[in-house]
């Protein structure tokens, strides 16, 4: 059973979420979190010098993780939010625990998601090979349906074809194909886009896999997810202000404007360049 996340009797309605991510990749969840809250202040941290996090070991990512979660809880933020499937599949207890606020990450809302849509019970996950081999996925929908069979299969292509820009390129399409071979497609019904960056590749992937396929996007199942946190505790901001968007990152890296505004969907603004203590 799912143990509902209570926020300190402190805690200030008005304070921002704080979202975190290895790159600029969650600023898809970002994208929908704006959509969904748009009331919400939001500060975003991307440890741009230190991505891709997807083929790091595990104790790496851990100790990253925990750097990054500290500065977020310094800025007094409300909730965090894990925007990155390598974070959240092997640190995502490790932050759990650090925080005195509710966390949430993207793979507890995929799998929930996942679960509610598969008619077959049978679940696809795509992700980086760090996620995969956690096997954090297919935990988080076995403690939910122990019944549910779980296919994964790791994609490593996806992100550096996406961070090219190659949404709709053959070469995108031929590495789908590949990674998705029709034996591991036939037999699910749903596939959770288990990685920041693979919501970029909506379209491309829900061609090659049929227009029958439930995909999963977990950032916005995490955005509903945060919403209905949120409005159960009565902690949603109501001042109906403007909100603030603040966007920290550890490196501006070459192309990184037209990077950020292909996955925030908009023009990124301002954007502080911070380090972080090792
Ligand atoms: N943000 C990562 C994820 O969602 C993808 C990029 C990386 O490997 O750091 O898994």
């Amino acid at each position: 059973m799912k143990i509902e996340q209570r926020f300190p009797a402190e805690t200030d309605r008005e304070a921002a979420i704080g979202v975190f991510d290895s790159g600029i990749g969650g600023l898809t969840v970002v994208k929908a979190l704006m959509e969904r809250l748009p009331f919400e202040h939001i500060h975003y941290f991307g440890d741009t010098a230190r991505v891709p996090y997807g083929i790091k070991s595990v104790q790496t990512i851990q100790s990253f993780s925990a750097q990054i979660a500290d500065f977020l809880l310094e800025r007094r933020v409300k909730m965090l939010v894990v925007a990155c499937n390598t974070m959240a599949a092997v640190a995502g207890d490790l932050i759990k625990k650090r925080s005195g606020v509710p966390v949430l990450d993207v793979i507890a809302a995929g799998a929930d998601a996942a679960v509610a849509a598969t008619r077959k019970r049978a679940i696809g996950i795509i992700g980086t090979p760090t996620t995969i081999n956690s096997n954090a996925y297919a935990r988080a929908i076995h403690a939910l349906d122990g019944q549910v069979r779980v296919y994964s299969q790791a994609c490593p292509l996806f992100v550096p074809l996406v961070e090219e820009g190659w949404l709709d390129h053959p070469v995108t399409r031929l590495t789908a194909e590949e990674y998705l071979k029709p034996v591991f497609v036939e037999s699910v019904d749903t596939l959770v886009l288990g990685c920041t960056h693979y919501p970029l590749l909506k379209p491309l992937l829900q061609d090659v896999v049929g227009g029958s396929m439930h995909l999963i996007d977990s950032a916005l199942t995490v955005a509903e997810e945060a919403a209905r946190l949120l409005q159960s505790n009565g902690m949603e901001n109501t001042s109906r202000q403007t909100p603030e968007y603040r966007f920290f990152v550890t490196d501006i890296p070459l192309r990184f404007q037209a990077l950020g505004s292909r996955f925030l969907g908009r023009d990124l603004p301002l954007v502080q360049t911070v380090s972080l203590p090792g």
